[in-house]
């Protein structure tokens, strides 16, 4: 079996119905796993948490979160760590602190990491002051790198031009459009304050240059306080389908309807998120955390802790019906405490590269910011 696949692969791997071809085959298994960052046992930070993984244009891996200096919580100073790899994450650069916020008492927040495969730069989204304790206003931030993410550009005001506004990207990554509608626009999609819940994307049609304000799917009732199963989407990943539409995989916060996610769909390169398209998927089980979706190969992989009440149970699943089935076979990736993970793989075309996916998680044995994870993930390779 092992064989034919092999050959399989290696035959159609030109094909564009590859992912129905090969989800049959589909067995995943853990194959290298690192942990990337420990909380409390490196120099001034206290907490890694909020984990983006992405591969660059040239085939580096860059992993970043942000690095919480004195206490585990949301609010306070910050640090955004990043690690890279030129070996698909068999090796790992030493850490680098790219933003440091100072003392802030409300620092940064990641955020989402965006790769323009046109210019070639690596955009990171975050913001600062999103909870406004001891500070005003919110403001969305950028930094890039147009050198693999070797080094990055001082951080720029994107408030500026987006409006004072309290929006927190991602946390994941946000998707150039590789199909039309809107061929190369940045996309990069979040979330508002509490009461001002609700998914916003936020767009450049030239390549981070200038920004504006695209889609809102406001919660109900919008800025006013909210109650236990309130209409409140929240955190959340975008992903683009052959299509060009954009799905965005989405946190439901208050527990609307359901214990589980939150699906909406754009079919303007993420200009609109008509609710007509909203829908639960009651088979992604969620206690309203951030999760990660990813479209690879005509095959949609989702990793969630899959439990209604707790984070644990860090799962992969995966769809080869585009989200409205989910394979039964699901591949447990830690049973313990689990909490925000991303995904992401390479698209290159080459057989090796079509085997694997991979993940960045927040993981622990006791509580779930102990360690951020990173796992390459073999996606032929269980038994
Ligand atoms: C960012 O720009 C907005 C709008 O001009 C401004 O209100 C805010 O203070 C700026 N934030 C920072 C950190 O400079
Ligand atoms: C873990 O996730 C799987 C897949 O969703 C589910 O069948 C199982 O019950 C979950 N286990 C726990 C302890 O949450």
């Amino acid at each position: 079996l092992a064989l034919l696949w092999v050959h399989m692969l290696e035959s159609v791997c030109s094909d564009g119905f590859l992912g129905s071809k090969l989800s049959f085959f589909i067995n995943p298994l853990v194959y290298e796993e690192q942990l990337l960052w420990v909380s409390g046992a490196q120099g001034q930070v206290n907490t890694y948490r909020i984990p983006l993984l992405t591969f660059t244009p040239k085939g580096s891996l860059l992993a970043f979160a942000e690095g919480r200096k004195s206490s585990a919580s949301d609010v306070g100073a910050k640090v955004i760590a990043m690690r890279r790899s030129t070996d698909k994450g068999a090796t790992w650069s030493p850490t680098t602190f790219i933003v440091d916020d100072g003392l802030q008492p409300d620092g940064l927040n990641l955020g989402s990491v965006v790769v323009d495969e046109e210019v070639g730069s690596v955009i990171l989204i975050y913001s600062i002051c999103f909870h406004l304790y001891l500070c005003h206003p919110a403001s969305t931030m950028m930094v890039e790198s147009i050198d693999d993410g070797l080094s990055w550009s001082k951080p720029r005001n994107l408030s500026v031009q987006l409006g004072v506004k309290n929006f927190a990207a991602g946390p994941g990554f946000g998707i150039q459009k590789r199909y039309n509608p809107a061929k190369g626009r940045l996309v990069v999609c979040g979330h508002g304050t509490i009461e001002g819940d609700g998914v916003f994307c936020i767009l450049s049609d030239d390549h981070g240059l200038n920004w504006y304000n695209g889609a809102a799917l406001k919660s109900i009732p919008y800025n006013q306080q909210k109650r236990p199963q309130d209409f409140n989407p929240d955190e959340c990943q975008p992903f683009e389908m052959t299509d060009g539409s954009i799905v965005i995989n989405v946190r439901n916060q208050n527990h609307y309807h359901c214990r589980c996610r939150v699906v909406v769909r754009s079919y303007d390169g993420g200009l609109s998120l008509p609710l007509e398209d909203l829908y639960f998927d009651y088979e992604l089980v969620d206690s309203a955390v951030a999760a990660g979706a990813l479209q690879k190969d005509d095959v949609l992989y989702f990793t969630n802790p899959s439990n209604d009440y707790n984070r644990v149970n860090l799962t992969l699943r995966w769809s080869v019906t585009h989200g409205k089935s989910w394979e039964n076979k699901a591949m447990q990736i830690w049973a313990g405490p689990s909490g925000y993970s991303c995904m992401t793989s390479l698209n290159s075309g080459s057989p090796e590269d079509q085997k694997y996916i991979f993940v960045i998680y927040e993981k622990g044995h006791k509580v779930y910011d102990e360690t951020v994870s990173f796992v390459k993930i073999h996606l032929y390779g269980g038994r």
